[in-house]
């Protein structure tokens, strides 16, 4: 696994948190932001948005890289997440399942990592393939 460069995780963790801010989620009251990082340096982020149906819900992990590959991205870095209550930083935030099958289509399982931090301070980063090993390849 490939060093990030330094400040990279303080400013992607910040990012984050300011997009918890836009979080749309009256359903859980619980808010979770996402700054998505490319291998040339630009930063997406996403939030979660959730729907009086429930289904049609996004997580924030997703809104972020649905945003970059819109946009034309297709090689990914990094990912942070936060998420808690009241908007807050709350507990580590690890993304959920489908986010990390989202992940597997357009990241390399050993280099891309994942990055969460709690409300202490507490960070852990892990690679694609911690987060989703075995993973279905065509
Ligand atoms: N959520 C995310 O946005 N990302 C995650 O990694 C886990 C869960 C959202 C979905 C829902 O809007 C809320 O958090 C509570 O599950």
């Amino acid at each position: 696994m490939t060093e990030l460069p330094a400040g990279i995780i303080d400013t992607l963790i910040t990012k984050a948190h300011e997009m918890q801010q836009s979080s749309y989620c009256p359903y859980s009251g619980f808010a979770v932001g996402a700054a998505l990082l490319t291998k040339e340096g630009r930063i997406y982020t996403g939030c979660n948005i959730e729907n009086a149906a429930y289904s049609p819900s996004n997580c924030a992990e997703r809104t972020a890289f649905f945003k970059a590959v819109s946009e034309g991205e297709r090689s990914f870095r990094a990912l942070a997440v936060v998420g808690g209550k009241n908007r807050e930083i709350g507990e580590l935030c690890f993304p959920c399942g489908v986010c990390r099958q989202v992940m597997s289509e357009f990241c390399s399982p050993d280099e891309f990592q994942v990055i969460t931090r709690d409300s202490t301070g507490t960070t852990v980063i892990r690679t694609l393939r911690q987060l989703l090993p075995d993973s279905f390849e065509l």
